[in-house]
């Protein structure tokens, strides 16, 4: 079936994806990928490692840092770097949650049989320094710290500096998932002391899903020789396979990996993270105010919501179903994602990828549309 609307420029017959990844991208890197590229060739393995310093010094590591691949998901990041670097016995890691990442984290630490203990608040509320050091103060066998910056579940953007700094004042290992922030959010590494920071090539870089990175202190990387449960997911051995000859252990997502070089090189040239999350904040401010003139509530409160993903309750109208506004939008050219909090009905409008305003205001007089033709009016949200 061909859709008769106008997507993203080279897939006119597709929906802008307003979804926090995999996400639209540019023409020029859905481009990169009408080639073959033979994973041991030179010139691949030239792009990886011009590929890993590139997102070295997006991150502002220094010389103590290095940048390890692996072909998957983020989730797959998640859990080598957990399993390859989180304490086995005596010591544990502490997980902050609020939401479902935070949530998964710990759940692959119990899977894993990794000691861990978890701060849990909730959907829509953001750990304070406070809570973290009382918790950090009362149990001595916490050596490890791992929190979500952006949890996507909500779009809440968590105080990673601060909660950081009492961490590393403590001497205590901080570990940060900035899957969905890495690329629009500032993260200094070095300045911040972070150890370990794990991300995707389908976020806020612009690529295509297919793997996920860590950024990571070169001396918890030798100290995690062994530890890890897993042989795909060994950190360690995925870290010296890459460097002692530039080749990963296992095959590559070669395409995935060069139409991310070519999304670095483009980030830079737009004006790198500063610039991306100017646009994808005027995206977010865009969309939450046409939202809330039509009547929506978002779940946020303005000074908590990031730039990366917008949540909005469930209107009360009976008339409202999910699914046909959902199908509705797409038909119309516009993918948007269910929500995923554990407690009220809402949904989840990204506000990243190769969009802007023009894009977000055509996303507007489409939903406008759609809850006409399915008559809600009443757009207060449904109680939880
Ligand atoms: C904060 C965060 N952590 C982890 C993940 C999991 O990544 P993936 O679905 O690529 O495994 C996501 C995905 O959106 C995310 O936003």
């Amino acid at each position: 079936m061909k859709l008769s609307f106008n997507g993203p420029p080279g897939q006119e017959d597709m929906p802008y994806l307003l979804t926090p990844g995999p996400l639209t991208t540019s023409r020029n890197v859905k481009l990169a990928m009408l080639a073959d590229w033979g994973s041991r060739d030179v010139e691949f393995r030239q792009l990886v490692a011009d590929m890993c310093k590139r997102l070295l010094e997006l991150a502002n590591c220094d010389s103590r840092y290095e940048c390890v691949i692996m072909q998957g998901s983020g989730t797959f990041a998640i859990e080598a770097a957990l399993g390859s670097l989180c304490p086995v016995f005596r010591q544990k890691t502490l997980v902050v949650a609020n939401g479902a990442y935070g949530d998964r984290a710990a759940q692959i630490l119990k899977r894993l049989n990794r000691p861990f203990a978890k701060i849990d608040k909730g959907d829509s509320a953001a750990p304070t320094v406070g809570e973290i050091v009382e918790v950090l103060e009362a149990d001595a066998g916490i050596s490890h710290v791992w929190m979500i910056h952006c949890e996507t579940t909500s779009g809440i953007v968590n105080p990673i500096i601060e909660i950081g700094l009492a961490v590393k004042q403590r001497g205590l290992t901080f570990m940060v998932d900035a899957m969905s922030s890495f690329g629009a959010i500032p993260i200094d590494m070095a300045g911040m002391d972070m150890d370990v920071m794990v991300s995707s090539s389908n976020k806020c870089i612009e690529g295509v899903p297919g793997f996920s990175y860590v950024l990571v202190k070169r001396e918890l990387l030798e100290a995690g020789a062994g530890v890890s449960h897993s042989v795909v997911l060994d950190l360690h051995e995925q870290w010296r396979g890459l460097q002692a000859n530039g080749q990963f252990r296992f095959t590559p997502p070669t395409h995935a990996l060069v139409a991310f070089h070519q999304a670095l090189k483009e980030h830079e040239a737009q004006g790198g993270v500063a610039a991306r999350g100017a646009r994808y904040a005027r995206n977010a401010d865009a969309l939450i105010d046409g939202m809330r003139e039509m009547g929506f509530s978002t779940l946020l409160d303005d000074n908590m919501a990031g730039p990366i993903i917008q949540t909005f309750l469930t209107p009360r109208d009976p008339n409202f179903y999910f699914e046909s506004f959902y199908k509705a939008l797409r038909k119309r050219g516009f993918a948007i994602y269910p929500g995923k909090l554990t407690k009220r009905p809402s949904f989840r409008i990204g506000t990243i990828g190769q969009i802007d305003e023009i894009v977000i205001a055509a996303a507007l007089a489409a939903v406008r549309e759609v809850l006409g033709e399915m008559n809600v009016t009443d757009l207060a949200p449904l109680e939880s």
